[in-house]
């Protein structure tokens, strides 16, 4: 599974945390920025990890920024996006179990290192239950439309 990963300025060290963590477990990922503490503004980031996720080359994203939830509003704003924004591994499995979630969002100045990777790898552990998952999220696609 290849993910799509971005930060704006204030995730970047975080991104650089979870790449190292991603490369350690030999999983592949596509950088989509930041690549230095610079302000920037987090909707630029999520559109890049959006398309990769939207295009196929990437089967999931993973988006920072300092609460996560600019990343997780501006994501959401495409269709097919399903972001979730997660401060612990519970939350992450479910988003990837009842919500499907195609990218996961953090907050930098929220949670630590070590709380990241947990939840990084919930997210990843856990695969999508349909049933009467997909009736509601089938329910949310008509939203959309
Ligand atoms: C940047 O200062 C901050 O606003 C941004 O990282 C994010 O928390 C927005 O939701």
């Amino acid at each position: 599974m290849k993910v799509a990963l971005g930060s704006d300025h204030a995730g970047f060290s975080l991104k650089e945390y979870i790449a190292e963590h991603l490369g350690a477990r030999d999983k592949s990922f596509l950088d989509c920025g930041v690549s230095s503490e610079d302000s920037v503004d987090y909707p630029d980031i999520a559109v890049s990890v959006v398309n990769a996720v939207l295009s196929g080359e990437c089967e999931c994203g993973i988006l920072i920024c300092g609460t996560g939830i600019g990343m997780s509003i501006a994501a959401n704003k495409h269709k097919g996006i399903r972001a979730a924004l997660c401060g612990e591994p519970y939350s992450a499995k479910c988003a990837r179990k009842h919500n499907d979630a195609n990218i996961l969002t953090m907050g930098s100045r929220v949670i630590g290192p070590g709380l990241a990777v947990d939840i990084v790898e919930a997210f990843f552990t856990e695969t999508f239950d349909g049933g009467r998952h997909k009736r509601r999220l089938d329910k949310i696609e008509f939203i959309e439309k």
